[in-house]
């Protein structure tokens, strides 16, 4: 098996464990409030494992899930066998290249994706153009750090850490992104993420409307 499936497949398997303290510690509380203003017609970028899945409110009429990897895809139509299914459409798109027409989405979310996206502008640009006029960019991303020790160290480890993690990058100013493709921050919250490590822990989370 080539490098890059075997650690896909470890990735994928070994994600909701890796991740159940932070998000018994905070992220579950962080994605059921974000995720209780989205309505219509909803996507979801890199929905990986579908922990957002059984968060999604009423309002959203249509789900349509994009997760490129193969090994994640399988742990979210395993996943929504249970939850969802009604409204659910789950694709390999990446989130650079979205194959539906311009306008086609009331909700957009992203749930730390964008450090992971080879192309931030692209992504963030796709997510732009696939917004109908008044919809809203739900997101939740860790950014790269304001400490100046804390930088200098994830500077460092970047390229391994990236690496062993699915391409995670840990220097991205994400908010500056969202604010350059035109969306207007309606909320922007920054917080530490309880139980990260903290080369790792710096957020935001929020929303954008077109
Ligand atoms: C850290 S996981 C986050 C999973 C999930 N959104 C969550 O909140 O737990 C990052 C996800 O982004 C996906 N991803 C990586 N590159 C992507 C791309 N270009 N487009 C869409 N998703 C991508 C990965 O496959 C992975 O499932």
């Amino acid at each position: 098996m080539p490098l890059k499936k075997i650690r896909s497949y470890l990735i994928a398997k070994s994600y909701d464990y890796a991740m159940r303290s932070t998000e018994k510690k905070c992220l579950h509380g962080w994605r059921k409030d974000l995720l209780s203003q989205a309505s219509g017609d909803l996507l979801e970028i890199g929905a990986g494992t579908g922990v957002n899945l059984p968060l999604y409110p009423d309002a959203v009429t249509q789900i349509v899930l994009s997760e490129p990897d193969a090994q994640m895809r399988k742990n979210l139509v395993r996943k929504s066998e249970d939850l969802q299914k009604d409204r659910l459409n789950i694709t390999h798109w990446e989130a650079e290249s979205i194959e539906m027409p311009d306008a086609s989405f009331d909700t957009i979310v992203s749930t730390l994706v964008l450090c992971s996206v080879p192309n931030l502008e692209a992504s963030l640009n796709e997510i732009y153009r696939l917004l109908r006029p008044n919809g809203l960019f739900l997101f939740l991303e860790h950014i790269i750090s304001n400490h100046p020790p804390t930088l200098t160290w994830q500077r460092r480890i970047e390229p391994f850490w990236s690496f062993c993690a699915g391409n995670c990058r840990l220097t991205r100013d994400t908010a500056a992104a969202i604010q350059a493709t035109g969306l207007h921050f309606e909320l922007l919250t920054e917080a530490p993420m309880a139980g990260a490590p903290v080369f790792v822990n710096r957020t935001i989370r929020g929303s954008a409307r077109k």
